[in-house]
């Protein structure tokens, strides 16, 4: 166990005491009369520099090379000043014992490595950390505690504002963004008790050898979800106010540093609230998401001041200098606000020359929204509001001009839309009419509709990508880095 977190300036409190260190080693140095050991344990960015004479027990390891990059052990020693200057503390080994031995061609040696190199070691990529060291990556074990303060963070926010949790389903038959772009789900059929470990040749097929569809699922059809919204919606209008929080999935070939096959939402749904409401609360939201991150002092989040201001930073310093400073000004304004069409208009008279051309209607791209957030405001959030509804899901409410619908995207400096969201269409006759319009079959939203139908109110919610959040927070560049097991077309291997 070790009790010495927070970073290399911690522990100094603790110097004589015995501890424990149970961790992965990162380097070794052996010298004639001493060698440095640097373990992590996880518990944060720093190593325990951890040195050891020849008379300690289990030198013998050292000795006969066992311990190496990648090795897992077991140390105990006492706390003691350390003479070096990049920690002020570090372990005087009295006895180690090797846990797991490894071997020399562990991949990811102390140099120089590139994202790309450590995505294809994605088994391994979370144990690449040296503090101090200047590297180009990423370190996954930040990212991955940021991940899960920001988690908490979520949680903490809509529990606090009464919202309750819902899970919902990863198998569906429903195509929330009617979109088509769908993971279709199929039940393995093993032919004979000998092929039960080859799935691809378990997959149902037909006499003439194509994949049989009508075994998806059971029988039925069924796909991964593109989203919790309609689920949340059918919970929204029984309890009020409602969340979602888990994986979800989209069958689009992108290849951008903001896509991914599957990525995580979090999806709010409130009943008896208008598009107002839903900004208010998405902007509310992300003003606590940003001082729970860089305001750390907060009591309320004394968890996360705990498990990750070094690593926010690492991040500071190394992958996006200044964004502490950049993101905490933003905290106290209200975010702009301005209607699609006044969007269109910025953009048109923008000095800037766009790869895709804008005109009223179209849908606005990744190049649009970073200029008008970085551009035009200087960085601040921006809401665009009131969208054509030509180039917007089915279940968005009709503004009265017959042309736009109440719908919502928030727009982040370097990631673009973050938040994707709307007051839904709670009047029968609008919904049915526009699933017809888009030819998108009315049986399979038949509870869907009954939502209308029994005690419809006025309700409205949003989705944020959690992906998308992190690369926000931290200043990573590519989505791909953001997620402990990036999935994208053609990458599912781990
Ligand atoms: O705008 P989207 O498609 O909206 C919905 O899914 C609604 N049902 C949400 C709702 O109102 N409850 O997606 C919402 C957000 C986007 O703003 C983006 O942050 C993220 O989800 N997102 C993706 N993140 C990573 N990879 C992808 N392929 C994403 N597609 C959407
Ligand atoms: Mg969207």
């Amino acid at each position: 166990v070790v009790d010495v977190k927070g970073g290399p300036d911690e522990g100094l409190d603790r110097l004589g005491q015995t501890l424990v260190v149970q961790g992965w080693v990162r380097t070794l140095r052996v010298q004639s009369s001493v060698t440095f050991i640097e373990v992590n344990d996880g518990s944060c960015l720093s190593n325990m520099q951890c040195v050891m004479n020849s008379d300690a027990e289990g030198y013998d390891e050292v000795e006969s090379g066992f311990i190496a990059t990648g090795a897992s052990v077991w140390v105990k020693g006492i706390l003691v000043a350390s003479q070096g200057s990049k920690q002020k503390v570090e372990l005087q080994i009295e006895k180690l014992i090797t846990v797991g031995r490894s071997d020399p061609s562990f991949p990811i040696q102390k140099k120089r490595v590139s994202r790309e190199f450590l995505r294809t070691k994605a088994h391994l990529r979370p144990r690449t950390n040296t503090f101090g060291a200047v590297w180009s990556f990423v370190k996954m074990q930040s990212v991955a505690r940021v991940r899960n303060a920001l988690a908490y963070a979520t949680h903490k926010f809509f529990q606090d504002n009464g919202f309750v949790w819902i899970s919902s389903p990863i198998i569906t038959a429903s195509d929330c963004e009617g979109a088509g772009e769908q993971f279709c789900v199929t039940t393995l059929i093993p032919s004979s008790p000998e092929v039960t470990d080859s799935r691809v040749d378990a997959i149902p097929k037909t006499e003439d050898g194509s994949i049989d569809w009508s075994q998806d699922f059971f029988g039925k059809p069924a796909f991964l979800t593109v989203s919790g919204q309609l689920n949340a919606e059918t919970y929204a209008t029984a309890l009020s106010d409602v969340y979602t929080f888990g994986p979800t999935f989209r069958a689009e070939n992108s290849n951008t540093s903001r896509h991914l096959a599957e990525f995580w939402m979090i999806e709010p749904e409130l009943a008896f609230a208008d598009l107002n409401d839903d900004m208010a609360c998405a902007t509310a939201y992300l003003h606590w998401i940003i001082r729970v991150i860089y305001h750390f002092c907060m009591w309320k989040v004394k968890y996360v001041l705990e498990h990750c201001k070094e690593d926010m930073d690492f991040f500071n310093t190394w992958i996006e200098k200044g964004i502490i400073n950049r993101l905490s000004d933003v905290v106290e304004k209200n975010f702009v606000q301005l209607t699609y069409t006044d969007a269109v208009e910025l953009l048109l008279r923008a000095d800037k020359k766009f790869e895709f051309p804008v005109k009223w209607g179209c849908d606005l791209q990744s190049e649009h929204e970073r200029y008008i957030t970085e551009e035009v405001f200087g960085g601040c959030p921006v809401i665009v509001r009131d969208y054509p509804k030509e180039i917007k899901a089915f279940y968005m409410r009709q503004n009265d001009d017959g042309k736009t619908v109440s719908a919502m995207d928030m727009l982040v400096p370097r990631v673009g839309e973050l938040i994707g969201g709307s007051q839904r269409e709670e009047r029968l006759e609008y919904l049915e009419e526009r699933l017809d319009t888009l030819n998108l079959n009315k049986e399979t939203y038949w509870w869907y509709l009954d939502l209308r139908r029994y005690g419809s109110v006025p309700h409205a919610g949003f989705g944020l990508g959690f992906e998308r959040l992190v690369q926000f927070a931290t200043g990573i560049d590519n989505i791909r880095d953001a997620i402990p097991f990036p999935r994208t077309p053609g990458s599912a291997e781990f």
